[in-house]
C-alpha cells in the first residue's frame, strides 16, 4: 500500500505545506506542547537549523505532502552525541496508511549512517486518553521498536490541563 510514497529531504519552500499538518495538532490537541502555530519564517528556520545536522524528511504522494519527521539533538553536551530525539507529524487525515513507518525507517536508515545509536522521542500522554489527547502517539511508538524509559507527570498544561510527557528510547 505504501508503495508509491516517496521519502525525501524536506526544503524550505515545505514550510507552509508542514505548518498545514502541524497547525492540527497545535490547536485541537495536546500532542504538541505549543499552545500557537508558529510562522511561516519561524518554521522554516527550524527546517534549515535542523537540516545544518540532522535529516528531516517529508513523506510524498504525488504532489502532496502527506507527513513529516525529524531528528534533533537530545542535549547539546557532546557526550549525547549518539543520542538523536525523533519526531513526526502525519496528516490527521492520512493517518493509519502506513505513512509513519516509512518516514520512520528512512530517518533511522539516515542516522545510522551518522553513528546514531539512541534514539528519543518525547511523547505527550495521559491515562485515561482525553478528548486533546490519545494513546495514538504511545502506540506507535512502541510498535516501532520504542520502549518506555521515563514518565515525568503533570509536567505540561495545555487547555487547562496537565499532561505527562514520555521519554520513550530506541536502540539502532
Ligand atoms: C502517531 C503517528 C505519527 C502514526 O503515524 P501513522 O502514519 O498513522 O502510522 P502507520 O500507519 O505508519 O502505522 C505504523 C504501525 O503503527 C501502528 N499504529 C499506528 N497508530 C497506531 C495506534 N493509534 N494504535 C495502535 N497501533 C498504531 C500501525 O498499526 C502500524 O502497525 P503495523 O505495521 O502492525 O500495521 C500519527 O498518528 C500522527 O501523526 N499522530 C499525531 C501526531 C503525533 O502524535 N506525533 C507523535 C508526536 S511524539
Amino acid at each position: 500500500m505504501s508503495n508509491d510514497y516517496i521519502i525525501r529531504e524536506a526544503k524550505i519552500e515545505d514550510a507552509e505545506r508542514l505548518i498545514e499538518i502541524y497547525s492540527y495538532y497545535v490547536l485541537n490537541t495536546a500532542v504538541s506542547f505549543e499552545y500557537e502555530v508558529p510562522t511561516i519564517s519561524a518554521f522554516r528556520d527550524r527546517i534549515k537549523g535542523t537540516l545544518e545536522k540532522y535529516p528531516y524528511l517529508v513523506c510524498v504522494q504525488g504532489n502532496k505532502i502527506l507527513g513529516y519527521a525529524y531528528a534533533g539533538a537530545y542535549s547539546a553536551r557532546s557526550a549525547y552525541d549518539w543520542t538523536a530525539t525523533t519526531s513526526i507529524y502525519v496528516d490527521k487525515d492520512f493517518r493509519r496508511q502506513g505513512v509513519g513507518a516509512v518516514l520512520y525507517a528512512e530517518l533511522e536508515a539516515r542516522l545510522k549512517t551518522q553513528c546514531v545509536v539512541n534514539l528519543l522521542a518525547g511523547v505527550a500522554f495521559c491515562d485515561p486518553e482525553d478528548e486533546y489527547l490519545s494513546h495514538d502517539s504511545y502506540n506507535f511508538h512502541n510498535r516501532m521498536g520504542y520502549t518506555k524509559v521515563a514518565h515525568m507527570k503533570a509536567i505540561g498544561k495545555k487547555f487547562d490541563r496537565w499532561y505527562d510527557l514520555l521519554w520513550m528510547q530506541k536502540s539502532l
